[in-house]
């Protein structure tokens, strides 16, 4: 089967990044110009896939606005001959086919994708985490794409972590079957340091089979008192094939005050060409007093 669907669950209330998550959702915050789900959407469509849902909540309105058309922006930049502003305007309504479905309370991740299941229907989909930018020529989702014609069943990103950060993720038991690919034999969300498995974490890009829904269906809370993805792909793996695909790219956890920041400086000087020489300029001129 082929992949057409992407989810993208942005219910989350952004305690990480409080204050400025109380009325601005932490998926349009910026790195330089662009929101973070601008990039996430991106990927998608650079992967090849037409059709995303948005999980939304209550407070995240501006993600739906930001992805609409602006007639009044754009007739501003109309009169104003602002045409490069306008083009940037008006392709982000035309990216891709756009749905939303609002989550009524944030009851974790496994809810989240759950809310999508009327959306997904039968077909294996695919899910992205908006605190996990990844970036390479060769986008992450992409590259599951590829592994998944040629093995047809739920894959995870993932990427080693240091011993001490095995606590925030869903961390894999599994072995390498083939350069860069791993089969799983079990899963477990935010493990203690000294029960971990192993420090392969899943880093926020899934390709899942249809079959998670039944399972979501009756997945109790786990971890931190929420239903946990990561539970019903353990129960799925009890009869599916799950395999591990260590990606290629610089990933950045943009959910993290300390990740936000790498991720800034990092897209102003590669992707800013105009920003490039006075910030590094700049950089070099703080770097030099601290
Ligand atoms: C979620 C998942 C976890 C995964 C992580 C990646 O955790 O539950 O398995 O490793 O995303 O960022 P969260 O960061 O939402 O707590």
């Amino acid at each position: 089967m082929e992949v057409r669907k992407a989810v993208i669950p942005a219910a989350g209330l952004g305690i990480r990044f409080l204050p400025v998550t109380k009325s601005l959702p932490k998926e349009m915050l910026p790195l330089v110009d662009k929101p973070i789900i601008q990039y996430i959407v991106e990927e998608v469509v650079a992967s090849g896939l037409e059709n995303i849902l948005i999980v939304t909540g209550r407070g995240k309105r501006a993600i739906e606005d930001y992805f609409d058309q602006s007639p009044d922006l754009e007739r501003h930049l109309t009169q104003k001959g602002k045409h490069d502003l306008l083009k940037i305007v008006r392709e982000l309504g035309e990216l891709v086919d756009m749905h939303y479905i609002r989550q009524k309370e944030p009851r974790g991740l496994g809810h989240a994708v759950f809310c999508a299941r009327k959306f997904v229907g039968e077909e294996p989909f695919a899910v992205l985490l908006g605190d996990d930018l990844i970036y390479h020529k060769s986008p992450c989702l992409k590259q599951m794409l590829t592994l998944f014609t040629q093995v047809q069943a739920t894959i995870l990103a993932v990427q080693e972590v240091p011993p001490q950060d095995v606590n925030k993720y869903g961390i894999l038991d599994a072995q390498l079957i083939q350069p860069g690919v791993y089969q799983v034999n079990d899963l477990v969300e935010k493990p203690d340091p000294a029960a971990a498995p192993s420090r392969l974490a899943i880093m926020g890009r899934y390709i899942i089979t249809p079959q998670i829904f039944e399972l979501l269906a009756h997945t109790p809370p786990g971890a931190g008192g929420e239903i946990q993805l990561t539970d019903a792909l353990r129960e799925l793996k009890q009869t599916q094939p799950i395999y591990g695909l260590a990606f290629e790219g610089q990933r950045y956890d943009v959910g993290d005050k300390l990740g936000y920041l790498k991720a800034t400086i990092d897209f102003a000087l590669t992707h800013h060409p105009d920003l490039k020489e006075e910030f590094t300029a700049y950089l070099s001129q703080i770097t030099a007093k601290l």
